[in-house]
């Protein structure tokens, strides 16, 4: 396995280069085994998944929660969380397979500033809120905003990772984007210069935060435990 690309190297902080290179064997070896990433994916984990993943990071302000929606194996959150010591990051995922993976992950680095939630993110509306919810490869921007808005706080922003649909995903998710009161979405061009190929993303605030429905202002200090057994139980598989 090959060590961390230029475009991995210039957004990490460089004590933590080496547990970045650990989650990438990691997930080369064990993520494979456990059909977490496909094997075609290895020769390309560094630049189609963890530096695509890393970028994100140049527009996280400092200091800030951030929970990354559907992390699957980690991507986006459990790179940003590696490379970005300063955030708190939480990461929702519903399949136990992949809670276990991350758990196990966060334990070997020693992480000491992420949160693995397993459930669907509606099983966190009104409990939790953070200052930014990522995601990448999770849904159509429709139900996206319906899974990540009632878990951005009111100054807070949803920031996803989109393909090339990103202008027709917009049009399609119009009328949620009113049912919710978003802001007319950003959409971001990331890793000009950095990246092989920059990556696109969006970003949606409130807008209005002070006219927010109580039910969209979740608490932030629930913890894991409560909120997960509070819910339903997630599909296992
Ligand atoms: C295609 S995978 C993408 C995983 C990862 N974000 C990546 O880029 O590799 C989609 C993930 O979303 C998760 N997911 C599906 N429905 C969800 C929901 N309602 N809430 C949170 N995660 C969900 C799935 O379990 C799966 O891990």
């Amino acid at each position: 396995m090959p060590g961390p690309p230029e475009s991995v190297r210039g957004v990490c902080a460089s004590d933590r280069l080496p547990l970045m290179e650990n989650y990438a064997h990691l997930l080369a070896t064990d993520g494979v085994v456990r059909g977490l990433i496909g094997p075609r994916e290895v020769p390309r984990l560094w630049d189609r998944h963890i530096a695509n993943s890393a970028i994100l990071t140049t527009v996280l302000e400092k200091s800030i929660t951030v929970c990354d929606v559907g992390t699957g194996a980690g991507l986006p959150g459990l790179v940003i969380a590696i490379a970005r010591p300063d955030l708190q990051v939480t990461l929702v995922e519903p399949l136990l397979r992949r809670t276990t993976f991350l758990d196990e992950v966060v334990a070997l680095l020693e992480l000491d500033n992420v949160e693995v939630l397993r459930g669907r993110a509606d099983a966190f509306h009104g409990e939790r809120s953070f200052d930014v919810v990522t995601s990448r490869a999770v849904a159509p921007l429709e139900r996206l905003l319906e899974w990540s808005m009632p878990l951005v706080a009111p100054h807070g922003q949803l920031l996803a990772l989109k393909g090339s649909s990103i202008t027709e995903e917009i049009e399609t998710a119009r009328p949620v984007l009113t049912k919710y009161g978003c802001s007319e979405p950003e959409v971001i061009e990331l890793g000009a210069g950095i990246l092989e190929s920059p990556t696109m993303a969006l970003r949606v605030s409130w807008a209005d935060p002070s006219a927010l429905p109580l039910h969209l202002i979740g608490g932030s200090s629930a913890s894991p435990s409560r909120a997960s057994k509070a819910k339903r139980k997630p599909r296992r598989r």
